[in-house]
């Protein structure tokens, strides 16, 4: 029996499923590769572990950035991998379906079906990363009325309005969940004064960042470093200053959707609710700005 496999490699993080295992892998997108002799020692949460651990030769590769590959040969690296810890290889006769970002190029696509093929896959489609989420979703994709999907990732974002197995209207950027944590960062440092770590910041976002400024009044401590004398400190982050340094973000993300729903046909679609709420976040959002200034 031929073997269903889907993948979805992301900026942050990669997820592949099996038709009968379900989802096998749901870890971030490192690999890591040991550069006097070209092999990959690990990828996902493993090569995230070797750091620091083994010798100086061993790098950690983020083969994925803004939604695409920038680096084809630490992809098709990191698929073929994969495909072995889901047992695919030419004998297996796997069909395998990959999401990718509307934005990705003839090029980009023509290499991640490649690298899928070299790697064991009998058969690759790819699929574009709304209507994979529309269908996860499980909307009404193949029905004649629209649906409305937006796809918030660490690099892109997306939003489509899908009917009859098909996107109709598209929007992107390649702006995303990591544009909104080097946004926090710098905030801290422009208006606290302090570093703190990534993974802190994520945290802090998690937390206290709210488009529709559901946050406000909340604030976390958080352990920093003070960008002047180096030393270590604690500060009181408040969601006001998170969700200011948010603006850009979502003004761009919200000015997609809106290009998204003026190309759609008005017999198609009238979501009158989604349209007063991406208003009221950006009104929100200019007057955080407004504010700030
Ligand atoms: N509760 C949350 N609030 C805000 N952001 C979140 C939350 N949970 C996850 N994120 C962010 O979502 C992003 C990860 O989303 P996702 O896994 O869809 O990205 P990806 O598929 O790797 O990226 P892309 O599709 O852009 O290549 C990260 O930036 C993460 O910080
Ligand atoms: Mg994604």
């Amino acid at each position: 029996m031929a073997l269903d496999v889907a993948l979805d490699i992301g900026t942050a993080q990669t997820r592949l499923a099996t038709a009968d295992r379900g989802v096998i892998v749901d870890e971030p997108t490192l690999v890591a590769i040991d550069t006097s002799t070209g092999d990959v020692v690990d990828v996902g949460h493993g090569a995230r572990e070797v750091v620091g651990r083994t010798s100086r030769h061993v790098v950690v590769f983020r083969p994925f950035a803004q939604g695409t590959t920038i680096d084809f040969d630490v992809t098709a690296r990191l698929i073929a991998h994969l495909f072995e810890r889901a047992g695919v290889s030419k004998l297996s006769r796997a069909r395998v379906v990959m999401s990718v970002p509307s934005l990705a190029t003839a090029i980009e696509r023509r290499a991640l079906r490649q690298a899928a093929i070299q790697a064991g896959a009998r058969e690759v489609s790819l699929i574009e990363a709304p209507l994979a989420a529309a269908i996860g979703l499980g909307l009404p994709v193949q029905d004649p009325v629209g649906s409305a999907v937006t796809v918030l990732g660490a690099g892109a974002s997306e939003a489509a309005v899908i009917s009859l197995g098909g996107i109709v209207s598209a929007g992107a950027r390649r702006l995303g969940g990591n544009d909104i944590d080097a946004a926090i960062a710098t905030a801290l440092r422009t208006r606290l004064g302090v570093v703190v770590a990534p993974t802190a910041v994520e945290e802090i976002k998690c937390l206290l960042a709210s488009a529709r400024g559901r946050s406000l009044g909340m604030s976390q401590v958080v352990r920093a470093r003070s960008v002047d004398r180096g030393e270590l400190v604690e500060v009181e982050v408040t969601a006001e200053l998170v969700n200011t340094a948010l603006s850009d973000v979502i003004a761009g993300t919200v000015r997609m959707i809106q290009e998204c729903l003026a190309e759609t046909a008005p017999d198609l679609v009238v979501i009158e609710g989604l349209r007063a709420c991406l208003e009221e976040m950006a009104s929100l959002h200019a007057l955080l700005r407004a504010a700030e200034r």
